[in-house]
Order: structure tokens, then sequence, then C-alpha cells
């Protein structure tokens, strides 16, 4: 979903700074930045993204906070170093992107979190994920308090059944489309749309704090 948004972003003439600890996998633009960093180290985000931002025209509009990881656990099967792993790159690496990016925003930019549909409803096998993504959705709507008297709004999507390549290497995205009321999972691009559509201020401007589900009913709150 992070390439997807980064597409988005790139195709309406965007710069992008996409930061991820993997090498870019073939997008070229000359409008991409390519950050390969750790969203768990903020002294290593706020080094790489000074000299960035400044060649990119000093300013940051939207931030997507969208790198997560999601390891199944259970109480039988968690640990403390999956419980640290999950919480500081879900949790840690939200608040350290944010605020490495904080310094660049101005009234009328935005940043959308990711959560997820397990962090309202639970998912079985995913106690430390859905735990997390909770944690989004709230740090989502402290955040928008924080941010709201320097016009930064901060939302949160929550996504269901999306056609990543890791749901695709499941095998089970045929059957799960199936208990979908609306019969199919959603695509990487219509949930960047979200993320376009989010940080719009002029179509999204009095939506803060909020959590978006994208389910397709699957789940409702
Ligand atoms: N796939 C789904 O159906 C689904 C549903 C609900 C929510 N989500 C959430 O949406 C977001 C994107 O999911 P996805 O399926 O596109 O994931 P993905 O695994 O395809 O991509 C995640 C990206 O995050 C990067 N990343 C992981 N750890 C990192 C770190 N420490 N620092 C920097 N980058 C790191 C990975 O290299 C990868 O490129 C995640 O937050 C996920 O929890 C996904």
């Amino acid at each position: 979903m992070g390439l997807a948004t980064a597409e988005l972003y790139l195709d309406r003439g965007w710069q992008v700074i996409a930061i991820d600890i993997a090498d870019n996998p073939g997008i070229k633009s000359e409008n991409l930045h390519w950050v390969k960093a750790d969203v768990r180290n903020r002294e290593q985000l706020e080094l790489a993204l000074a000299p960035i931002v400044k060649t990119a025209g000093g300013q940051i509009d939207t931030v997507a906070n969208i790198a997560g990881v999601f390891p199944p656990t259970t109480l039988e099967t968690y640990t403390e170093e999956n419980f640290r792993f999950i919480f500081d790159v879900n949790v840690l690496g939200v608040l350290n992107v944010t605020a490495s990016c904080v310094p660049y925003m101005k009234s009328g930019s935005a940043v959308v979190n990711f959560a997820s549909v397990d962090g309202f409803t639970v998912s079985r096998g995913q106690l430390l994920y859905g735990a997390s993504k909770s944690a989004v959705i709230m740090i989502t709507k402290a955040l928008a308090l924080e941010l709201a008297p320097n016009g930064i709004r901060v939302n949160g999507i929550a996504p269901g059944w999306v056609a990543t390549p890791g749901n695709a290497a499941t095998g089970r995205m045929e059957e799960a489309a199936k208990s979908i009321p609306i019969g199919r999972v959603a695509q990487p691009s219509e949930i960047a749309e979200w993320v376009w559509l989010l940080s719009d201020p002029t179509k999204a401007g009095f939506v803060d704090g909020e959590t978006i589900v994208i389910s397709g009913a699957d789940v409702m709150r």
C-alpha cells in the first residue's frame, strides 16, 4: 500500500519521500526520494530527512504512516521480542516519522496513519498486532488534538482485506472475498485514494482525529 500511495502521488506530480527499511523495488521517477531507514530510529529519520526535504522544496504537505508488520501472536506464542518488534514498528514508528516531519509541515498539511480493522475488532491469532493498531487509532486522536493548533490534521485508515502481495501469498484471498458483503477485497490503489482524499484540506478539511474503516462492510463499528 505504501508503493501504491507513492505511485499515486508521483502520478499527480508530487515529490515523494519514501521511507522504507528495504530497497526501492524499482519505481523510477525523478520526483521520488527513496530513504532507506528504519522507522524505529528517530535519529536516523531526522538525519536522512533534513537534506532531502531541502532539495524537495523545503516543506512536507502529507505524511502517510504506512510501514507496518503483522506477525501472528497469541498468549501462547508471544515473546518479549515480538512484542517489542510489533509495537516498535507499528506504534513507535508512527510517532517517530510524524515527529520528524512536523517541523517541515505548515497549516493545511495532514498526517494519515494506517491502522487496521483489527484495531477495532478481534482477529484470531493477532493478539499484539490488533493491540498495536488500537494504539494507532488512539494516537491518531491524540495527535489530532496536539497538532490542531498548527493547522495539521491527523486521520487514520483501517483497511480490511486488501489485495497486497502478502495477502495474495496466503492463498486465502479468494475465500476471504466470499465472506465480504461487497464480494471482493480492496485494491491497494483504492486505499491510496483515501490517503489522497483525507490529506486534501479542500475536501476533508473538517475531518480530524477520525479513523475510516475501509472493508466492504466486512467490519462496521
Ligand atoms: N494488507 C492488508 O490487508 C492490511 C489490512 C489492514 C491494515 N494493513 C496495514 O497497512 C499497512 C501496509 O500494509 P501492506 O500489506 O502494504 O504491508 P507490506 O508488508 O506489503 O509493506 C510494509 C512495508 O513496510 C516496510 N517496513 C517494515 N518494517 C519497517 C521499518 N522498521 N522501517 C521502515 N519500513 C519498514 C516493509 O519493508 C514494507 O515495504 C501496514 O501498516 C498494515 O498493518 C494491511
